[in-house]
């Protein structure tokens, strides 16, 4: 086809309660980029277990994060959601990938620096991840991966392995390019504006769960920290927990930090965080309905199936391509 559809891929790992910092660094431009994109999204299984996962809570999330996929706007018709150990590819070229990679290149790598600091014990998973990453994307020979800030550099690093697959072998890969969010690539902690807001955090009041119930939305809202002013601005160096505050408030509302900060002029932080909590229930309440109904449907194992064959497709063939190239027999 002369004129194909560029490609996105991404991923998610189902290791706890989505936040609203993967649904604005991630899952949003997911649902829009579907509009114009041929699009892949996995709920990434395989890099789960690179830390212990008890069986039972790693199925529930899987199916939790694939149905917060599609309660948040992704169709199932349109794009590919798929369980990443679904498509065996994944670990195939994952394994090839590592064999590209080298230990320096992974021992550099910030989220693998964090996640090993102060354990005795840390698994080879967790530090060959990025390898396993780099395959998940080059496996559809992706144009654009739609992550937060914190993804950087597992994104340099996959288009370093398609250069160097590429100059060994022959050009074959295509070097994928980041897609970050203009507002939000990296919401921050709400109690604290150093540390990027995860579900890992042990206080869950400093993240908003895609599906915490409303009041506790607002109650997480109105205890977030801000500073000893009074002034609504956007001053990410100076006012860290406010400009975080605004990222969320613009991308829930579609204002931008301008019209934000415009709206509040001389008002304080009180209205400006009680209806920052309004408009974060007005886009989640309606997702988390959305949710429970396509949990109770029992429709998930159907669209997994499909999107894990026609994720497959594609998936093999760029494989097969990778295997000749390197020299193994055909099978
Ligand atoms: P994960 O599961 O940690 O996060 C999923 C996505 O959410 C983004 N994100 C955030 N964005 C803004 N602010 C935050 N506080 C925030 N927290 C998380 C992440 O950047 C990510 O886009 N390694 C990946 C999963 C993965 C993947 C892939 C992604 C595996 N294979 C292939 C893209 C392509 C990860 O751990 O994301």
């Amino acid at each position: 086809m002369v004129n194909a559809m560029k490609k996105v891929l991404s991923g998610i790992q189902p290791s706890g309660q989505l936040t609203l910092g993967n649904y604005i660094g991630a899952i949003k431009n997911f649902v829009s980029l579907q509009e114009t994109h041929e699009c892949f999204f996995m709920v990434v299984d395989l890099h789960a277990i690179t830390v212990p996962q008890d069986p039972a809570a790693l199925r529930e999330q899987s199916q939790s994060v694939a149905a917060l996929y599609l309660a948040a706007g992704i169709d199932p018709k349109r794009s590919a959601v798929y369980m990443q150990s679904h498509v065996r590819a994944h670990a195939e070229l994952g394994w090839l990938m590592t064999t590209l990679t080298s230990m320096g290149e992974l021992e550099r790598m910030t989220q693998f620096k964090d996640k090993a600091a102060g354990k005795d014990s840390v698994g080879a998973g967790l530090f060959v991840y990025p390898s396993l990453m780099a395959a998940d994307i080059l496996a559809y020979n992706a144009d654009l991966v739609p992550v937060g800030d914190d993804q950087k550099q597992h994104l340099e690093l996959t288009r370093d392995l398609a250069g160097r697959f590429n100059s060994r072998y022959g050009d074959f890969f295509t070097v994928p390019q980041p897609y970050f969010p203009e507002i939000g690539a990296r919401i921050m902690s709400l109690d604290d504006a150093s540390k990027k807001m995860s579900k890992s955090n042990p206080n869950a009041g400093s993240y908003i769960a895609l599906l915490d119930p409303p009041d506790v939305i607002r109650k997480k809202i109105s205890r977030a920290t801000t500073d000893s002013g009074r002034e609504v601005k956007y001053d990410p160096a100076g006012k860290p927990e406010v400009s975080n505050l605004m990222g969320i408030y613009a991308q829930m509302s579609g204002l931008s930090l301008q019209e934000v900060e415009a709206k509040y002029e001389g008002q304080g932080y009180g209205s400006f965080k009680k209806e920052l909590a309004e408009q974060v229930v007005a886009q989640l309440e309606p997702m988390q309905q959305r949710y429970h109904e396509i949990r109770s449907s029992g429709m998930l194992e159907e669209v997994l199936r499909e999107g894990a064959a026609k994720a497959s497709e594609t998936a093999e063939l760029v494989v097969e391509g990778v295997r000749e190239r390197m020299g193994f027999l055909k099978r």
